[in-house]
């Protein structure tokens, strides 16, 4: 027990309660693996993204889980790794989520949050996994049912093998040096951002990248199969409004780019997504428009879609599941996206913040009062990524800054300007012709947006999506608590 409180700590990644931490788990299909192949461009490479269970507990059918099946199935993500506690709406959740995936082609496998299971319920681990190994959705690889984990380094394997009563590929998210490799069939590294070794930013001479992880692992793994990270962000700002207060960032700057050509370049059996729907911890790639219940998160997630994220992943998937480190030929649609904070970082918010005031409990070790701790780590820039067929000639114009130019190559280059306060306008032009050009739904301001310190990003693309996506009642629930400020709600699009 006090190993795992350790774990915890150290990794710290975890939610304080558990609708907020839903565990990702991977999807389960019953996909031979000749099948899998096919379906992965010919290698058995898969891609997971971790699903929060327990956010969710507000869906009323398996149709709540169609468009998020739909969505990832597109993008070329082969299973959600359904993240779960021990709510008591765990299993109504699970029967619609594998019910929607069944239905859509995709696949979903567990993935024990162990935040919430302990360490000694290996055989209620194994019962669970039982419960729904024979779904159609449930991942099976090598002709074994998928499981991971969040953390859970000294869960009893011999008992939650028993009670599964089948072998398994147990994949869970283990630590080199902790839990026993040797009784699993391939793990789970969840630190996708570079961190000080003890789960907050890098301060001067303690840098941990992700690429030292992913050694880690590979040499613990002695040639099992590896389970990589991809994340785009990680910020969170819970104040004393809540009982689970933490107010950290990683830095994330360039990282979603930097990561996968990374993936590309190492070639990992499988590849998980950190996450689809954790609004919490700003890592989301799924719509802000996913059912969700609100966690306190929406005060700084409101009015920040990422699903311009999701969009410049694809082809990096697909190059990704082709084996191949160029992802030039899988770029099917030309598109600019283009991600920033919406203020500066030394823009001072401590009359209005809500880290400032109550007593926050840091128990965790996770919570700061003012600035997320690390936020030195984010740099004041305007991050662009150009997913181009043939060349083309990019002009960012952040507000009050000069107009930056830059000359982008075929296939997926990264560009960044400083920002600059006012409207935010991206342009490709190739040959003299404007191929995209727009400005975004957001501008960078020097005002505290509904009082906080938000070090969340607003991601858009050219051209723009269909629609605006924005968080829906349920997940707005929490938005006025703690705040001091006015808080308009759903701006985007809103005439200014
Ligand atoms: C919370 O605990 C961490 C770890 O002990 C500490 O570094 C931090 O300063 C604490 N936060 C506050 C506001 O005291």
């Amino acid at each position: 027990m006090l190993r795992e409180l350790l774990t915890l700590a150290l990794t710290g990644l975890m939610m304080s309660f558990s609708a907020a931490c839903p565990v990702p788990t991977p999807t389960t299909t019953t996909v031979p693996s000749a099948t899998a192949s096919t379906a992965s461009g010919g290698t058995d490479r898969l891609v997971f993204c971790h699903f929060m269970i327990g956010i969710t507990s507000n869906r009323q059918s398996a149709r709540d889980y169609d468009d998020d099946m739909q969505r990832a199935k597109d993008a070329g993500i082969d299973a959600f790794a359904l993240n779960i506690g021990t709510d008591p709406y765990t299993d109504t959740q699970l029967n619609f989520a594998y019910e929607s995936a069944a239905q859509h082609g995709m696949q979903v496998f567990l993935s024990f949050d162990f935040n919430w299971w302990n360490a000694g319920q290996g055989g209620a681990v194994g019962a669970k996994v039982r419960q729904y190994a024979s779904r159609p959705a449930q991942l099976k690889v090598d002709g074994k049912v998928f499981v991971s984990s969040f953390s859970g380094d000294s869960v009893d394997v011999g008992a939650m093998t028993a009670a599964a009563g089948q072998d398994l590929f147990f994949a869970p998210n283990f630590h080199p040096g902790q839990g026993n490799f040797d009784a699993i069939q391939g793990a789970l590294n969840w630190m996708a951002w570079p961190n000080n070794g003890e789960n907050k930013a890098p301060t001067a001479g303690r840098t941990v990248t992700v690429a030292d992880g992913d050694r880690s692992y590979v040499t613990a793994l002695k040639g099992k199969p590896y389970v990589a990270p991809v994340s785009p962000w990680f910020s969170t700002h819970f104040g004393s409004e809540v009982s689970y207060s933490k107010n950290w960032v990683f830095p994330s700057d360039m990282l979603w780019y930097d990561r996968w050509r990374e993936i590309l370049a190492l070639g990992p059996r499988f590849v998980e997504i950190i996450t689809w729907n954790d609004y919490g911890e700003s890592h989301y790639v799924g719509p802000l428009s996913s059912p969700h219940t609100d966690d306190g998160a929406s005060k700084w997630v409101m009015d920040m879609p990422h699903s311009g994220w999701l969009e410049m992943a694809k082809p990096f998937i697909a190059a990704y599941k082709a084996g191949v480190t160029v992802a030039l030929p899988f770029i099917h649609e030309e598109k600019l996206v283009y991600w920033y904070r919406p203020t500066k970082k030394d823009l001072n918010c401590d009359a209005t913040d809500t880290t400032m005031s109550g007593s926050p409990n840091n128990a965790s070790g996770n919570f700061f009062a003012g600035r997320p701790n690390g936020y030195e780590s984010m740099t004041d820039e305007v991050f662009v990524v150009a997913l181009l067929k043939s060349p083309g000639r990019v002009t960012v114009q952040s507000g009050d800054q000069p107009p930056k130019t830059f000359e982008a190559p075929a296939g997926i280059s990264a560009h960044r300007a400083p920002m600059g306060i006012g409207q935010q306008k991206f342009t490709v032009t190739r040959g003299g012709q404007t191929i995209l050009s727009g400005t975004s739904l957001k501008n960078i301001v020097d005002t505290c947006i509904c009082g906080i310190y938000n070090f969340n990003a607003y991601v858009g693309t050219l051209p723009p999506p269909a629609t605006i996506d924005r968080l829906q009642p349920a997940g707005l629930t929490m938005l006025s608590q703690g705040l001091k400020a006015a808080c308009p709600i759903n701006t985007l699009g809103a005439s200014t």
